[in-house]
C-alpha cells in the first residue's frame, strides 16, 4: 500500500470541509492523514474542531507580516516539517499567491460553493439563490492565483428550486462534505501526489 498522503487544510473559519476530511481518513475512507490545520483567524471554530481531532494548528497573524511572500514563507516552513504533499482550502479567506503556487504546483485545491465560473467570491450560495438560478451546485478546482481560478477538477450540481436560502445552503454544504472526499481520492488515484 503506498503511504499516506499528508494533508495540509487551510481554513478560517467554521470548519465543516475540514470535519468532513478529517473524518474520512479517521475512518480508512481515505488513505490520508490530515496532518496540519493552518488557521488565520485565531477565533475560528475549526480550530476546536482540530483539537477534537487531536491534529495540530498551526496559527498565524497575516498582520504580522510585512509582505505576503514573508507570510507564505513562514507557512511553507512549517508545511515542509509536516512533510505535507496536498494543500486543500476549505473557506481560507485569501488568496495564495507564488511562494506557495510555486512550491506546491498542482497540489493546493479549493471547494466552492456554486458552479464555477458562476457565483465567485463571497456569499456564492446567497448569489446565485438571489439571482434565481434553478441550478446551482459545488466546484472543485486548483487553486491558481486568481479568486475562485483554476483547473476545474469535478463539479456536482444542485437544484436551487422550491427552497429558502437557508434549505440550499444546507443541500450545498451537505454536497461539499462528499464531493471534497471524492475529489481527494480522485486526486490520489489519478495524479501524481
Ligand atoms: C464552504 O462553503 C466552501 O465551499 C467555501 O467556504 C465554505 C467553508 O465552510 N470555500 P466550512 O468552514 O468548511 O464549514
Amino acid at each position: 500500500m503506498t503511504p499516506k498522503n499528508q494533508i495540509a487544510i487551510f481554513a478560517s473559519g467554521n470548519g465543516s470541509n475540514f470535519e468532513a476530511i478529517a473524518h474520512a481518513c479517521a475512518e480508512n475512507r481515505l488513505n490520508a492523514k490530515v496532518a496540519l490545520l493552518v488557521c488565520d483567524n485565531p477565533d475560528a471554530f475549526v480550530v476546536q474542531r482540530a483539537k477534537k481531532f487531536d491534529i495540530p494548528v498551526f496559527e498565524i497573524q497575516p498582520k504580522n507580516y510585512t509582505t505576503k511572500a514573508d507570510y507564505e514563507t513562514e507557512i511553507m516552513q512549517i508545511l515542509k516539517k509536516y512533510n505535507i504533499d496536498l494543500i486543500c482550502l476549505a473557506g481560507y479567506m485569501r488568496l495564495v499567491s507564488d511562494v506557495l503556487l510555486n512550491e506546491y504546483e498542482g497540489k493546493i485545491i479549493n471547494i466552492h460553493p456554486s458552479l464555477l465560473p458562476a457565483f465567485k467570491g463571497l456569499n456564492a450560495i446567497q448569489q446565485a439563490f438571489e439571482y434565481g438560478v434553478k441550478l446551482t451546485g459545488v466546484t472543485t478546482h486548483f487553486v491558481d492565483k486568481t479568486m475562485d481560478g483554476g483547473k476545474i477538477i469535478e463539479q456536482v450540481a444542485v437544484s436551487a428550486e422550491n427552497c429558502t436560502l437557508e434549505e440550499l445552503e444546507t443541500r450545498i454544504h451537505a454536497v461539499e462534505h462528499e464531493l471534497y472526499v471524492n475529489t481527494i481520492h480522485k486526486l490520489q488515484t489519478h495524479y501524481q501526489l
